[in-house]
């Protein structure tokens, strides 16, 4: 059976661009294949974070993967930062990483172009190698992610190459899933930027956890155009081809045929569908999220979840240590 191994970080609440790019998939592939799901701390903190608030966080994401449908009897869900191989073979990853090739990861260079090189974490700039590490350590076969990750995933696949060229072929290289609809979910209110957790702007993100109403109000507050025209038409149209995305995945209803049915009909009603297509989504994700989120049942899956993740990554974990010659071979007595 191939292995899957995907990371969320617990960094706000979800949004619905986490879901229907990454989340939503990780269910579907449960059946086929051994899954490893991650609330990927470690990562969560290369950028202030109130410890209160982070403590929150790490909890509900685990509430969520499971209100989602992830089912802790087929799949291994644990926090990173409870098992400690990610870190040690982050830092071996590290040194086999060139400066230059982390600092032209895209995602750096947007985070920090705001702080300049002082006022910005090392960690951040060293974050793909650990992104690496939680992926090797599992020798996964598909990492499933949406299509911001694709250029961290081609930087795993070069380290882990690398490391298997310098010292021993051990990484299976991995391949990044993408999915074909849903990849790259947009802003509300400038849908020329990705929807992401740390949007100033409220109203440009649907969290996962927002109640109907304010679904309802953001969605009619969504930045479109003056035409009038439910049509899909991503250059021209991207506020409108971006509601009908969402529209389309959240009713299983194709692009084609929702463009039809608003054929003739104006922005509200179009607005509406999309808004009644997200809550019902939405809606049974959060009534079995408010079950599992104080309950002792989510603790026993997380710690159980470790104990598979911490086994399985030591093995990888000491044949990486042998591989670069770190640690001793004991002399026989
Ligand atoms: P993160 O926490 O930013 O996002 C989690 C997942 O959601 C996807 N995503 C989106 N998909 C569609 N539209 C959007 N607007 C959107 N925003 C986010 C992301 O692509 C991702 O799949 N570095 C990763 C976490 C990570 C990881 C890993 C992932 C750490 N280690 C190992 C895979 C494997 C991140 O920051 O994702």
């Amino acid at each position: 059976m191939q292995t899957i191994f995907s990371g969320i970080q617990p960094s706000g609440t979800l949004t619905l661009g986490n879901y229907l790019g990454a989340m939503k998939h990780f269910v579907d592939m449960q059946e086929e294949y051994d899954c490893y799901f991650c609330i990927v701390d470690e990562h969560a903190i290369t950028v202030p974070q109130d410890r209160l608030e982070l403590r929150k966080n790490i909890r509900s994401l685990a509430a969520i993967y499971l209100a989602s449908g992830i089912d802790a009897d087929r799949s291994t869900l644990f926090i990173q930062s409870e098992v400690a191989a990610h870190t040690q073979l982050g830092w071996m990853l590290q040194c086999v990483s060139y400066i230059g090739e982390l600092e032209r990861m895209t995602q750096f260079k947007d985070k920090s172009a705001s702080g300049g090189k002082e006022g910005v974490s090392s960690g951040l700039l060293t974050y793909p190698p650990l992104m690496a590490a939680d992926i090797l350590l599992y020798q996964t076969d598909i990492v499933p992610v949406g299509e911001d990750q694709k250029q961290h995933l081609e930087l795993t696949r070069n380290l882990a190459q690398r490391f298997n060229n310098k010292y021993n072929d051990i990484f299976t290289i991995p391949e990044v899933r993408i999915p074909k609809v849903g990849a790259r979910i947009m802003s509300l209110q400038d849908p020329t930027k990705k929807m992401s957790k740390s949007d100033e702007n409220q109203k440009a993100s649907i969290f996962m956890l927002d109640d109907e109403k304010k679904i309802m109000k953001k969605v009619k507050s969504a930045v479109t155009d003056s035409e009038g025209i439910v049509k899909y038409d991503k250059e021209n149209k991207p506020g409108v081809s971006n509601l009908l995305t969402i529209h389309s995945i959240c009713s299983g209803v194709s692009i084609e045929e929702l463009e039809q049915r608003y054929e003739g009909k104006g922005y509200g009603d179009f607005k509406q569908g999309v808004a009644e297509s997200i809550i019902s989504v939405l809606k049974p994700i959060q009534d079995r999220y408010h079950e599992l989120i104080d309950s002792e049942e989510l603790d026993d899956i997380l710690d159980q979840g470790a104990d598979k993740a911490s086994f399985e990554a030591q093995k990888m974990l000491r044949k990486a240590k042998k591989a670069m010659g770190l640690g001793r071979v004991k002399k026989k007595k």
